[in-house]
Parts: C-alpha cells; sequence; structure tokens
C-alpha cells in the first residue's frame, strides 16, 4: 500500500539535492508534489521528469509576495496541501572575524525567515481547511553545535529546530504535526560547494574535505539524499500522528540526542 496516496506535498527548494529526492520519493508513494524553487528553470526541469504527479512553482522564500503566490498557485492547481517541507536554504561559512552583516542577514533571511513564513502561510491554509497537516522543517547536525568556520549556517540551523518545537505546540491542537530532520553530511551539490570552501580555508585538496567528514562518520561515509527519504515519508504520513515537535537525526551515527 502507498504511504501518502491522496496527499499533496509542497517542497520548497526542491528543484535540486535532497528535496528533489524527497520529491521523487513521495510521488512514488502515491503523493503529488510542487517543486517549489528560484531556480524555476530547474524546477521546470525537475517536474517534467517525474512526470504528471508533480508541478514547478517558482518561489522566493525571502519574499512575502512570493510564498503567497506560490502557496496559491499550489492550491489552485493541487487542491490543498497536506505537508510542507521547508528545505529551502544556503550554506554560508566564514571565520567569526570575517562574517559580514550582509552575509549574516541573507543566511537567516532564506534558512530561518523563509522557513517560519512559508509555514506560517501553509498553517493558516491548513487550519482553514480544518484537516490537519504535516509540516517538516530541514534542520541539520550544524544546529546540534557549532563549527569553527560554520558560526552563521550553525545558528541559523539551531532557530529551525527552536522554531519547530514552539510550532509543533502551538499547531498540534489544529492536527498539524510539526517536526524536523537533522542530516549529516549529504553528498551532492551543496557539498561541492563546501568542499570547495574548506579547501581553500583549510589549504585541502580538492575532494579531500569530503573524504575527511566521510571517514568520520560511524557508517563509515557520507550520507545520499535517499538516505534521508525514509524518514521524510514516515514524518509526512498518517504514521507519524502521534509525534509533535521532534528533531530526527539522520546521520550515520553522528549525533544522539
Ligand atoms: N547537503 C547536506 O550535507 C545537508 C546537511 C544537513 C542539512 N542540509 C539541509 O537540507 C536542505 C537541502 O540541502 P541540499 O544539500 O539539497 O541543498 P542544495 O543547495 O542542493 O539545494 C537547495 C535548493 O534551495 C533553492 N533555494 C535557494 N534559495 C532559495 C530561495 N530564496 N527560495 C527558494 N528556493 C531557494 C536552491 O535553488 C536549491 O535548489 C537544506 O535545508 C540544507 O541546509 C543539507
Amino acid at each position: 500500500m502507498k504511504r501518502l496516496g491522496g496527499k499533496n506535498a509542497l517542497i520548497t527548494g526542491a528543484a535540486r539535492g535532497i528535496g528533489l529526492a524527497f520529491a521523487k520519493a513521495y510521488v512514488r508513494e502515491g503523493a503529488r508534489v510542487a517543486i517549489a524553487d528560484i531556480d524555476i528553470a530547474r524546477a521546470r526541469t525537475a517536474a517534467a521528469e517525474i512526470g504528471s504527479a508533480a508541478i514547478a512553482v517558482e518561489m522566493d522564500v525571502t519574499r512575502q509576495d512570493s510564498i503567497n503566490a506560490a502557496i496559491a498557485t499550489t492550491i489552485d492547481t493541487l487542491g490543498s496541501i497536506d505537508v510542507l517541507i521547508n528545505n529551502a536554504a544556503i550554506f554560508t561559512a566564514a571565520p567569526i572575524v570575517e562574517i559580514t552583516r550582509d552575509d549574516y542577514a541573507r543566511a537567516f533571511d532564506i534558512n530561518v525567515s523563509g522557513a517560519l513564513f512559508t509555514m506560517q502561510a501553509v498553517a493558516r491554509h491548513m487550519i482553514e481547511r480544518g484537516k490537519g497537516g504535516k509540516i517538516i522543517n530541514m534542520a541539520s547536525q550544524a544546529g546540534r553545535r557549532g563549527e569553527p568556520l560554520v558560526a552563521v549556517y550553525c545558528a541559523s540551523k539551531a532557530a529551525i529546530i527552536s522554531l519547530t518545537q514552539s510550532a509543533g505546540l502551538n499547531l498540534i491542537q489544529h492536527g498539524i504535526n510539526v517536526n524536523a530532520i537533522a542530516p549529516g553530511v549529504v553528498d551532492g551539490e551543496h557539498w561541492d560547494e563546501v568542499d570547495a570552501f574548506f579547501a581553500k580555508h583549510e589549504n585541502k585538496a580538492p575532494g579531500q574535505k569530503k573524504k575527511e567528514v566521510g571517514d568520520a562518520v560511524p557508517c563509515g561515509r557520507m550520507g545520499t539524499a535517499e538516505d534521508l527519504t525514509g524518514m521524510a515519508i514516515f514524518l509526512a504520513s498518517d504514521e507519524s500522528d502521534y509525534i509533535v515537535s521532534q528533531c530526527y537525526n539522520v546521520d550515520g551515527g553522528q549525533w544522539m540526542s
């Protein structure tokens, strides 16, 4: 039996990487998905590849008008939003003495404000509809503890864990479950950029940082986007109705809490 049959999901930042893997996995489980991304060309390609169960929606999570328009388009086209994954985020890194206000503001605008105000707008729709819903926020092991060169990104993901706790407690009265996933190190284009940053700042050869972080994972390798899909399906399904405000580590054994 398909676990997400009849459900419609809006996934932000789903044109590539983890969000795209979630979209494909959700469709395999019977859902229809809106691939919402600032990169609309790539979102369209992704949706076309998936087929008729996917639509591409242009969305910049830093702009309220864009959030509202993307949600309205998704509801008009699919009929409702039963599941939201707040997945869009950017990575940023710098030594403390080099962090700029612009970089900080941009990271928090996308990673934190974007997730909060998308969650708010979708929660309003879910409350009005009266059928509950599932909201999944993408946190990170970076939100569990600091890192010397990654202060702003780590802080943004700690904020996601905290917002998930508060929103979960506030929205469960409406049958809306809010939970989070904290991945560890997941290979893909995002980590290509992280690897390039560390090559510059720690004088490493290209690929060396990836190898080091993969070797340090108890499972012995970096994760793949597909390693995360089981948790994302579970948290979107009726099987998670009694789970509120949690953040699950899916990280090959990196973090325990
Ligand atoms: N890759 C990892 O190792 C890792 C680890 C822990 C947590 N995460 C988290 O998982 C999520 C997905 O990560 P990923 O590796 O697939 O990232 P990614 O960089 O590959 O994809 C992010 C997507 O977000 C989109 N995006 C960027 N700014 C946007 C905006 N303003 N509005 C809408 N969309 C926007 C991008 O176009 C892109 O398609 C992120 O929240 C990330 O922080 C990733």
